[in-house]
């Protein structure tokens, strides 16, 4: 059977998940000794029974009074209530620090995956991401809170047990010693097998919920492709591996208890006979048969509970190896601490490819001067967003450098490349939240007021102020649902939060209805004002009001200078501009020129209509 996984999150290496366990067992050393010592005296209470029991037998056999009997009974009493009360302590004990250790896993886990390099998530897809903050995640949590400590105990009391019926009769004790091989052997057998098993079932249901996903959100393309006989497919295929990958685990499970169960009953069984032997022959007493034979029936429930929480130690480790996993991703960037002098945002020479050898950037050269309006222009493919996303550092160059005031973008700490440049394009995301901690997360230490007046400068206050709770409406998932024309202008806000010097706008608002998209562009016009803003245009009025316009054609710059320098210059800019505005007035808002792809929804009005909208025409903010 194949598990696709080419294109998943690296899984971390049994090594690494043991070195990881071991360090965060270690930050919790001095709480989890102190636990131990709790679990260890109450193994200890719990040895009491079986002696004081094989006592009274000891003492009815040569004879004795009830109130000798009663005495042990209330001993016997004592050592019960004792154990009861380490036992509680002990789990309360234990169940702080597993909690404690949870929260710092998915605390880790959760900041691992907001700095994943932006192309790793790309590549590897919400579904296994999600996957392994779902399901990854719970069986962690179960392992954590449950598993360690339970196997801590059932350790502690197995080997105290031991010890205490080879104290008691060692002769005894001893035959019982025959089934730790057989033990030994099908437990190994087992847990060789396992990781495998439970590794290839999470992998496969990771690649299951990639599918559902994708198939989900992409419902429409696939009935517009007809391609839904293929998706179900892959569904079913995906399926069928799940259930290979079940079985397998399974068919382990089913070979594996029955020998242990064999093993519980051996040494009870084997305690009863011989020690008999030993007993007629006077080489043991009645009291030590029956303290060890109670001994061994005791051992079977620790020893259960240790394989069964073996089995969920292994599944935790699968699933922990899968969040170290995440941490494994190369970072794409390493600060260097340089600061950048100045504002100039430049590229030279810059080579980009996706995929080795295919470079879709082929030597860019663009020197941008701050305070700046840059149009983008280019046929689709052309190149323009991978540049903008080079300008707006989230991918390094693969040859050349993109420079910010004479630093390379990923040679800067995150939080610092945001306050110099951003990119805004279609997509937006509202997190679940208040608006004002939306808001925040691009300043945590702005005020309400602040807030109030970022949203009224790109006017988007009065909706704010109107929804139920005003700021503190609850938003997202589960909350209110924003329209998209809000939740852009929500990112918007945050961005002049941010207060990046230089925008780069990627057909920022090219996807919205003509009425929101005015508005929008309203707030976009008042999000550029005093920046320098290199815009990939849709349409070309755009580019008649930049300062520059940048040709773009086969990963390459082709032309660039003023409108007046290309319309000059008559080339293929020149040819784009005649060929538009021959063809007449267009004052209807669905005809707007377009440059690249088709128009999803008009916001372009000609040079000659009444309307300019301002994200079309960058200067005119007045
Ligand atoms: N994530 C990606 N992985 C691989 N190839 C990509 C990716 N994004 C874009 N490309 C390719 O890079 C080239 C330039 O694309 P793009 O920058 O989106 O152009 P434009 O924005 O001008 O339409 C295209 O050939 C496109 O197929
Ligand atoms: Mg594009």
């Amino acid at each position: 059977m194949s598990t696709p996984n080419s294109s998943l999150l690296p899984v971390a290496h049994i090594d690494e998940v043991k070195a990881y366990a071991s360090s965060l067992i270690r930050k919790q050393g001095r709480a989890a000794s102190g636990v131990l010592v709790l679990y260890a005296l109450a193994g200890v209470a719990a040895l009491a029974g079986p002696r004081l029991l094989g006592d009274i037998v000891g003492a009815v056999q040569k004879g004795t009074t009830r109130a000798h009997v009663d005495r042990i009974a209330m001993i016997l009493a004592g050592f019960v209530l004792a154990q009861a009360i380490f036992v509680r302590l002990a789990r309360y004990a234990s169940s702080v620090i597993a909690e404690k250790v949870f929260a710092e896993l998915r605390e880790e886990f959760l900041r691992k995956v907001i700095s994943l390099p932006l192309s790793t998530v790309e590549r590897a897809g919400t579904g296994d991401l999600l996957t392994r903050m779902t399901s990854d995640i719970d069986a962690m949590s179960r392992s954590v809170r449950f598993a360690v400590p339970e196997t801590m105990i059932a350790v502690a009391t197995a080997v105290l047990t031991l010890v205490a019926a080879f104290v008691t009769a060692p002769l005894v004790a001893l035959p019982c010693l025959v089934v730790f091989p057989s033990l030994f052997v099908a437990t190994r057998w087992y847990l060789r097998r396992a990781p495998q098993g439970y590794l290839r079932e999470r992998r496969v249901y990771s690649h299951m919920f990639a599918g559902i996903t994708e198939t989900l959100e992409g419902g429409r393309t696939i009935d517009a492709l007809g391609l839904r006989d293929k998706r179900i497919r892959r569904g079913d295929d995906d399926v069928r591996r799940a259930y290979v990958a079940e079985r397998y685990t399974l068919r382990l499970r089913t070979l594996w208890y029955p020998s242990t169960e064999t093993a519980y009953v051996v040494p009870v069984v084997a305690a009863l006979l011989v020690g008999g032997l030993l007993a007629n022959r006077g080489h043991a007493s009645l009291a030590q048969v029956t303290a060890v034979t109670l001994y061994f029936q005791q051992l079977v429930d620790p020893v259960d509970r240790l394989l069964g929480w073996l089995d969920e130690l292994q599944v935790g480790a699968s699933s922990l190896a899968r969040l170290v996993g995440v941490g494994r991703v190369p970072a794409d960037r390493v600060a260097t601490g340089e600061q950048p002098e100045g504002e100039r945002l430049r590229a030279d020479g810059v080579h980009f490819a996706y995929r080795a050898g295919r470079d879709v950037l082929h030597g860019i050269d663009l020197d941008v001067r701050p305070g700046e309006r840059i149009a983008m222009v280019g046929p689709s493919g052309a190149g323009k967003s991978t540049l903008g996303r080079l300008l707006a550092g989230i991918h390094g160059p693969g040859e050349g450098s993109v420079t910010v005031g004479g630093v390379p973008l990923v040679d800067l700490e995150i939080d610092q490349l945001r306050r110099e440049v951003a990119l805004v394009t279609q997509e937006h995301h509202v997190f679940v939240g208040s608006v004002a901690d939306n808001l925040r997360l691009a300043k945590p230490s702005a005020d309400d007021d602040q807030l109030r007046s970022v949203l009224s400068s790109i006017d988007a206050l009065d909706w704010v102020i109107a929804l139920p709770a005003g700021l503190d409406t609850m938003v997202g998932s589960g909350g209110l649902i924003l329209t998209p024309a809000q939740a852009q202008q929500i990112a918007l806000a945050r961005l002049v939060l941010a207060d990046p010097h230089t925008l780069v706008l990627d057909e920022a608002t090219s996807l919205l209805d003509p009425r929101a998209a005015r508005r929008l562009e309203r707030s976009l016009a008042a999000v550029v004002e005093g920046r320098t803003v290199i815009a990939i245009a849709h349409r070309l009025h755009t580019a008649h009001d930049a300062d520059r316009v940048a040709v773009m054609v086969g990963g390459r710059i082709v032309e660039l200078g003023s409108h007046d320098e290309l319309i000059a210059k008559g080339g293929s800019y020149a040819d784009l501009w005649a060929s538009w505005h021959g063809e007449g007035p267009h004052d209807s808002p669905s005809s707007g020129p377009v440059i690249s792809g088709p128009v999803i929804s008009g916001t372009g009005v000609s040079p000659s209509g009444q309307h300019w909208t301002p994200s079309d025409s960058l200067s005119h903010t007045d």
